[in-house]
């Protein structure tokens, strides 16, 4: 155990990923001691090693004897790592199910064993499925996704651990996550930046009309410590901004950060299995969380444009 009664040796495991990396700066700011666990797989080495963690390890979470080892003296875990493409989940449930429900059940048993004081898990809208919106954490979940299905079990897990075993789990389902960091990432700002910096025109699925709920990394990183130093037991909640943003407002807001540049987009046909509207009902968290997301999206597109274009020129 750490010896400072408020800091907290905190495991980030997925900790060289776009939101491990920015985590480490945000748990090194309360006074925290970060320690990344992550096989690299999808995050780089590198942005962990620069990050600010005590420790990198190198490992993955489906080996248990790494965990228990990685474990020893901590007091906390943030648990990020985790396959995170839906349409590889489609294509391969299975490596999904090993890494997201297996890799959560090891990490769960090296920190239950370890008696940690709280155990973060990242949850995501996924499980939810195709349900009326806003999403909130008392309905049903209905997964469309072997990644929804698998975030489900975990949050399943979390909660089982904490009627078990009294581990202090906490289960934060997160909207679509952008800002520094997320070059690597699929999602939708990310890939809007990348081209943009390529001159190559915006892909938009559909009339631009379909609705997502934008949240900045720094805002999520905050939810995350207010988690972990809260730990409520087994509890879930939606971590988003609770703001409808429509894929073509995106667009607007890009083409006026990136105005020195030219922003083209192609409409091409809807896909199917794409939800029409998805945004977050985020009152419980605020209410007993203290969670408050205040990055407007200008500003959070106007820091991650800077660090986009600061990466692609170093
Ligand atoms: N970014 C988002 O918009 C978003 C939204 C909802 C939920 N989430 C969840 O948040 C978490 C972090 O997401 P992210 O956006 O930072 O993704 P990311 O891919 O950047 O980070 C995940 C990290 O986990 C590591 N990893 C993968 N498999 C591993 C394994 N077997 N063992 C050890 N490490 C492994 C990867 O190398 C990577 O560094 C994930 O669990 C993701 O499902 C993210």
């Amino acid at each position: 155990m750490s010896t400072k009664s408020d800091s907290l040796r905190v495991l980030v495991t997925g900790g060289c990923g776009f939101i491990g990396v920015n985590l480490a700066r945000h748990l090194l700011a309360a006074g925290h001691e970060p320690i990344a666990f992550d096989n690299c797989s999808a995050g780089r080495l590198n942005d962990g090693d620069t990050a600010g963690y005590a420790r990198v390890i190198e490992a993955d979470i489906r080996d248990v004897d790494a965990l228990t080892a990685a474990l020893h003296g901590v007091d906390a875990v943030v648990h990020l790592a985790a396959r995170t493409g839906v349409v590889d989940s489609v294509r391969d449930p299975r490596g999904d199910m090993e890494v997201n429900v297996i890799g959560t059940l090891n990490a769960l048993l090296a920190a239950r064993d370890a008696g940690v004081r709280a155990f973060v898990f990242a949850s995501s809208g996924a499980p939810l499925g195709e349900v009326e919106q806003p999403g909130h954490e008392a309905i049903a979940p209905r997964p469309q996704s072997p990644y929804g299905a698998t975030k489900l079990a975990g949050e399943g897990l979390c909660s089982a651990f904490a009627g078990s075993y009294g581990l202090p789990t906490t289960a934060l389902r997160f909207t679509n996550v952008y800002g520094p960091f997320s070059y690597h990432k699929g999602s939708v700002i990310a890939q809007f930046m990348k081209r943009i910096m390529n001159g190559a025109p915006l892909v938009v699925y559909g009339d631009g009309e379909q609705t997502r709920d934008f949240l900045y990394v720094d805002d999520v990183c905050r939810g995350i410590l207010a988690a972990l130093e809260r730990a409520p037991m087994g509890e879930l909640y939606q971590l988003g901004t609770g703001v409808e943003t429509s894929i073509n407002d995106l667009v607007a807001v890009l083409s006026d950060v990136f105005s020195d540049r030219r922003v083209e987009v192609a409409f091409e046909p809807e896909r199917t299995g794409e939800a029409r509207r998805a945004f977050s009902d985020i009152r419980k968290a605020r209410r007993e969380l203290g969670y408050n997301p205040r990055t407007p999206l200008r500003e959070g597109l106007v820091c991650t444009r800077d660090w986009f274009l600061e990466s692609a020129s170093s």
